[in-house]
């Protein structure tokens, strides 16, 4: 489901093959930092004795060997997650190990244990089966031991091994683990159901219960951990799902070859099998899977495939082939539980773009219903996201996607949220069910639309969205403008923070998610005056470019005129007409533009007013004639 699970298929796939009739775990270790985790992966890999293949060689090309930190092991394979994020322009670093012992194989995705990484670890947990959750015998449960738990079990992962390593520096007492255990048992008993928890006391510096029992534990009647990740169940869900093929391209050499390509998520697919391609909804039978250039019979989650249909049906890269009686859903609205990894909060209002599957759309949360509280996983009312927090949301899509629950097919219900200027993962979640409203509410259609009313008004209407600081003089020069207009008969409407803030936005303040709010609903309310035909002149701080360009993409192109009101902090303040950043420096009002929030001034106005050097009149007139240049105004 994410930008690395892309980028290591290939390596994935050889060493799967080099393996094949061998079962595979794949796991995660996380835990909080220095509870002895590399040291844990370095003796694991060093017991386990492990059997590399000629194959992986081949796999040179794409990743580094290198030995684990502090650990004298040269044969760790270690897919350089950091150097993948510069040239992709992704922020995940992610290390993905491969060994395996003569029972199975393994692939442990490594994360970084540090606070700020725990969204390397969510990235990781996304496609493990089982995680490793390290703890510090000194230490015990700490609040990032139950984030780990609480974020890897949302993931869909079932099994957790508590692993409390450093019992040699408790003297192997019985009490010490039992404490532990009993503690975080209790904790999870508030996680999802079904979880199966392993604990076992470790440790890894002195390979105790690591590869085979020891007796300096003779009270544990437990599994060695590596005995336990050999033996521990691993029940495919994957297999048993119905068949999902997200479309990663169309692959059409010539005019006699139509084939779909992707990789499996969930499921089986056979030649002969009836599928319906989302979301187009059309039926069809698959007539050919094609593996590389081999035609095979059937193909199954995991394996990269080609399928060709009996019918021509309408099917493009981002859409999802599924098993016909068993199809996904399709939506634009859905709950979903988001779990925030950027270090700038989640606004409900702003544009992030959402990849789901091999689809990547733009997408907003409309509302934060509350957030989860790591130290008890209770409900905590909540309107953002900071970093490393989860919350439950609703969000809305610019169109329609095809999905699943998360809790049903992980792959198809689990999504990434990119910051759309930096290309950056900052978000990741998963869909709970789809809200149906979408479906129910339609556009009116209407005959007296925008086209006919700007033709009553014989005008080219726009948006003139004035921006600044407060006391720039945004609103006396859009008085004055509007003063200008209506003496040549032309029709115009006003919007000002000041007025608009007393009643439709009555319920805002000034913190950054209720500025984002604040102006979501005068972007959406000035569309629907352009559409009207009208000049609508806005006057808000508006002091985020983000939303600025949010309400530019909500009119057509040519219809927003951006105008800075470029008065220096320096010169609004010393003017202060409200009294307003008098107050403000005396700590009498909080999050001040200019003073304690920030001020993103615009990179490419279409029209700049320095009020140093002009009136309002004359930057009224300023503006006039940039209209007339433009077509808005007859010259
Ligand atoms: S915006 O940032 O959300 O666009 P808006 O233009 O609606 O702000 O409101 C700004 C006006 O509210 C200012 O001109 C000022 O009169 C008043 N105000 C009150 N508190 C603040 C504050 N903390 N920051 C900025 N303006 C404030």
């Amino acid at each position: 489901m994410s930008h690395q699970s892309d980028l290591i298929a290939s390596d994935i796939t050889g060493y799967l093959e080099a393996h094949e009739n061998k079962s595979l775990l794949r796991f995660i270790t996380c835990g909080s930092v220095d509870d002895g985790k590399s040291t844990l992966i370095g003796r694991m890999l060093y017991d386990s004795k492990m059997i590399f293949e000629d194959q992986l060689e081949s796999l040179e090309a794409d990743s580094k060997r290198v030995g684990t930190q502090g650990e004298n092991i040269d044969f760790a394979l270690l897919v350089d997650g950091l150097a993948a994020e510069r040239e992709q322009g992704i922020t995940i670093d992610v290390a993905y190990r491969f060994f395996s012992t003569d029972k199975r194989k393994f692939i442990v995705a490594d994360t970084p244990g540090h606070i700020q990484y725990t969204r390397n670890m969510a990235t990781g947990a996304s496609t493990a089966d089982l995680a490793i959750l390290l703890i510090d015998a000194r230490r015990g449960v700490l609040e990032q031991t139950r984030r780990h738990a609480f974020i890897a079990s949302s993931l869909g992962i079932r099994k957790l091994v508590l692993a409390i390593n450093k019992m040699d520096l408790q003297n192997y007492e019985q009490s010490v683990f039992e404490d532990i255990e009993n503690e975080f048992i209790e904790f999870a008993e508030e996680l999802a159901t079904g979880i199966e928890i392993q604990a076992i006391p470790l440790s890894a510096i002195e390979g105790t219960n690591i590869a085979t029992r020891s007796d300096k534990t003779p009270w544990y009647d437990g599994p060695a951990l590596l005995e336990y990740l050999e033996t521990v169940p691993v029940d495919d869900d994957r297999l048993s799902a119905p068949f999902r093929l997200p479309v990663q391209y169309v692959n059409r050499p010539n005019l006699d070859f139509r084939g779909f390509s992707g990789q499996i998520p969930s499921g089986v697919v056979r030649v002969g099998d009836r599928v319906k391609t989302l979301p187009s909804a059309k039926e069809t039978t698959v007539t050919r899977i094609l593996s590389g250039d081999r035609d095979v019979q059937e193909a199954v989650s995991g394996e990269s495939i080609t399928v060709c249909f009996a019918d021509e049906v309408d099917t493009s890269r981002g859409d999802l082939i599924c098993a016909a009686e068993s199809p996904a859903e399709v939506a634009d609205q859905f709950q979903a539980r988001i779990f925030w990894m950027s270090d700038d909060k989640m606004l409900p209002g702003r544009r992030y773009l959402m990849k789901i599957g091999s689809k990547t759309v733009t997408c907003q949360v409309n509302e934060t219903k509350y957030k989860i509280d790591m130290s008890d996983l209770q409900d905590r009312p909540a309107r953002d996201l900071s970093l490393n927090e989860v919350g439950v949301c609703t969000l809305s899509l610019d169109q329609s996607v095809p999905f699943d629950p998360y809790n049903e097919i992980r792959e198809t219900g689990g999504f990434i949220l990119i910051d759309r200027l930096t290309n950056n993962t900052i978000g990741m979640g998963m869909i709970d069910f789809a809200l149906r409203r979408a479906g129910n509410i339609h556009w009116q259609s209407v005959d007296v639309n925008k086209q006919a009313l700007s033709a009553q008004k014989n005008q080219k209407p726009a948006v003139l969205w004035f921006t600044g600081l407060s006391g720039s003089g945004k609103s006396t020069i859009a008085n004055a403008l509007q003063k200008r207009l209506y003496s040549i008969d032309r029709h115009t409407t006003l919007l000002d923070g000041d007025n608009v803030r007393h009643g439709l936005n009555r319920d805002l303040g000034f913190t950054d998610a209720d500025r984002v709010e604040n102006i979501r609903r005068v972007a959406e309310v000035s569309k629907l005056m352009v559409e009207s035909g009208l000049f609508t002149l806005v006057s808000f701080i508006s002091p985020f470019r983000s939303e600025r360009r949010m309400a530019r993409n909500m009119v057509e192109d040519g219809e927003f005129i951006e105008i800075y009101v470029n008065t220096p902090l320096e010169v609004a303040e010393q003017r202060d007409v409200k009294g307003l950043y008098k107050k403000a420096r005396e700590g009498k009002i909080k999050n001040f533009t200019g003073i304690d929030s920030p001020y993103e001034p615009p990179l490419e106005p279409e029209i700049s007013i320095d009020t140093t050097q002009t009136t309002a009149d004359e930057a009224a007139e300023q503006i006039i004639d940039w209209m007339k240049a433009k077509g808005f105004l007859e010259a």
